[in-house]
């Protein structure tokens, strides 16, 4: 298409009856009679002239497409800007260390300590609330990991994904035959700027985490929609 284009443009400058002279363009219609002129009288600056006058052409016509082209580029060289100052990815785990949070009687916010990414510095964990950035398709996932000590024992990996405090999908993995189990959420959800993704520990529930990171919470943008 743009090949297209260029050739067009190409045979546009190269037939149309510019006004031009010795000295380039816009100077009047004395050109004519002046390449006339030459003609008559010296063939050799005649030769001379025409070709000046096609390169000329050519010039203009590059100068053109040059100019085009780098239009084309600085729209382009934006877009790619406006992608990178989106760029929003976080990655973070419940803990470094061997220990358990919960059971508790009251529902709590859970704060992932151990940060693997936090590109955009959108996830707090001091609150353990990541803030979108900017609306659009985000991915997010969390998976529950909980240790009861010994089979047998009370098993309770529970959760909840909320946005704004709404519940968007829930964990759980209860039981009392199994050690250890755990739950997973993978969802693509549309985020508004500014809504607040967070994961509660339900009453009752408890997680054990360890630096092997069993129980981690993801986010990043897939596309920006504004
Ligand atoms: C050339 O210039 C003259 C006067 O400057 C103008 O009347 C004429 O339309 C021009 N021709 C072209 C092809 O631009
Ligand atoms: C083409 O661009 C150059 C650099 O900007 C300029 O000096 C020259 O006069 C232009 N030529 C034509 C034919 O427009």
């Amino acid at each position: 298409m743009r090949g297209i284009l260029l050739l067009s443009l190409l045979a546009t400058a190269l037939t149309e009856n510019w006004n031009y002279t010795w000295n380039g363009p816009g100077h009047g219609d004395t050109a004519d009679s002046n390449t006339e002129n030459i003609c008559l009288t010296d063939a050799a600056s005649c030769g001379c002239c025409v070709m000046h006058r096609h390169m000329w052409k050519m010039e203009r016509f590059f100068n053109l497409s040059l100019s085009e082209l780098r239009k084309e580029l600085e729209t382009a060289q934006a877009a790619l800007d406006g992608i990178r100052a989106s760029r929003s990815a976080f990655s973070v785990a419940l803990l470094d260390v061997r220990n358990c949070l919960g059971p508790l009687r009251q529902e709590v916010t859970i704060m992932y300590q151990s940060v693997f990414i936090n590109l955009g510095e959108s996830y707090n964990p001091a609150t353990g609330i990541f803030t979108s950035p900017r609306s659009g398709v985000y991915n997010l996932a969390v998976t529950m990991y909980s240790d009861s000590g010994s089979a047998g024992a009370l098993l309770a990996a529970c959760g909840s994904l909320r946005v704004n405090g709404r519940e968007l999908a829930s964990l759980s993995e209860r039981n009392d035959q199994d050690q250890e189990d755990s739950a997973t959420v993978v969802l693509a959800v549309s985020l508004e700027a500014g809504d607040q993704v967070s994961v509660h520990l339900l009453p009752g529930c408890f997680l054990c985490d360890s630096k092997s990171h069993f129980n981690t919470f993801t986010g990043f943008l897939l596309y920006a929609t504004d």
